[in-house]
């Protein structure tokens, strides 16, 4: 039986071009050609002027936090439906997250809960927001509030490169923006990531940052403490060749999307993640959750598809309920359970394989529909 992943790199012929390039005239450590290029092309793509290429998103988010300004014991308020990588680098500088809880719209930040979170903390560092799962989050209300308070806002935009709000990209609305290229991601270097700032200079700074903050000086001189988180020319030959690719991934997630949409619309007790009215997305994932009156469940549908070589996976687990976290403060609107927690509970991600046919998405629409008695 073919096994079907959630998400795997898709090569063309371009990304072995760049590489062999390298390659050939021996441009295979850090830096280079290609990543030039491949910062030029994501920058363009994103519309803003530069950006800084990276070992990972997580480098990048570090990076963000550092040109931040945060310290040891600010507050950062961090959305806490999102994968780990978003508030790790909250921790490797040792500040405080505190976790805001998901409007049911978007699946993202709930700008009320942040509005709260503003009154108990009047005075945060930064706010990072995330595109989760590829669906913007509502930026308007998010950047107003930032405004308001005169604070930085990151946004984790790993999983939404390619989705606008508004007609714009997501990842370039705060003063930092990062990107994620592992392997899994709508574009893929095999792994890394980009930064994108509102401030040249903070792109510069990254950089600098990046090669161990080495000072312009003949000697090895220091002022500063550095991280070595540059891209590798042979890494960014990869990602040059899959922006070339990018708009047509973006379509084959559209269909795969649509496809589920379609295929479970008479099954009342599913429905597919929220896209956001106002923005156009990239469906990374698609994502489905089960109402709370019907009788299956996300780990009952997650078995039937792996008795069958499909692979799913689980919504993220809200950072307020991960051991590692659990010390930190819980923003949401009302009391009770929230609703990171109520969508954490009732959904899971959906083969979301742009390389998938069309007999492989029957194959995960006929199981899935069998859970709910549905031929
Ligand atoms: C929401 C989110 N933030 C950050 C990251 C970190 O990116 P990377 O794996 O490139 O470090 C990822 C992906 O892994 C992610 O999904």
């Amino acid at each position: 039986m073919k096994k079907i992943l959630l998400a795997t790199p898709t090569m063309h012929t371009e990304e072995e071009q760049y590489i062999q390039k390298a390659f050939e005239t021996n441009w295979i450590a850090p830096l280079g050609p290609n990543v030039d290029e491949f910062e030029d092309k994501v920058a363009a793509y994103v519309g803003v002027p530069s950006s800084a290429a990276l070992s990972s998103g997580t480098a990048a988010l570090h990076l963000s936090i550092v040109l931040a300004g945060v310290k040891e014991n600010d507050i950062v308020f961090v959305p806490s439906l999102t994968f780990a990588a978003s508030v790790n680098p909250v921790r490797y500088e040792k500040a405080v997250p505190v976790f805001i809880d998901s409007e049911r719209d978007t699946w993202n930040m709930d700008a009320t809960a942040l509005r709260k979170a503003f009154e108990k903390y009047p005075h945060p560092k930064a706010v990072m927001a995330v595109h989760l799962y590829g669906t913007s989050a509502n930026m308007d209300k998010i950047c107003a509030l930032c405004k308001e308070h005169d604070v930085p806002l990151i946004e984790d935009a790993a999983e939404s490169l390619g989705t606008t709000y508004k007609g714009k990209m997501t990842g370039t609305f705060g003063d930092y923006g990062i990107y994620s290229f592992n392997g899994n991601k709508i574009i893929t270097t095999s792994g890394g990531g980009i930064l994108v700032a509102r401030q040249e200079k903070d792109i510069e700074k990254a950089r600098f940052l990046s090669k161990q903050a080495r000072d312009p000086a003949r000697h090895y001189q220091h002022s500063t403490i550095g991280y070595n988180y540059r891209m590798s020319n042979v890494v960014a030959g990869i990602g040059c060749g899959q922006m070339q690719h990018i708009e047509e991934h973006i379509q084959k997630k559209h269909e795969i999307y649509k496809a589920y949409k379609e295929a479970f619309s008479d099954i009342k007790e599913i429905e597919m993640n929220p896209l956001n009215k106002d923005g156009i997305d990239n469906n990374w994932l698609s994502c489905m959750t089960i109402s709370p009156d019907s009788s299956v469940t996300p780990t009952q549908v997650m078995d039937a598809l792996e008795a069958e070589n499909i692979e799913t996976r689980p919504i993220w687990k809200p950072m307020h309920l991960q051991p590692a976290f659990e010390e930190y403060d819980f923003i949401q609107v009302e009391d009770g359970m929230s609703v990171s927690e109520d969508i954490f509970n009732r959904g899971l991600c959906l083969p979301s394989d742009i390389k998938n046919t069309e007999e492989d998405m029957e194959r995960i629409i006929k199981i899935v529909r069998k859970q709910f008695r549905q031929q």
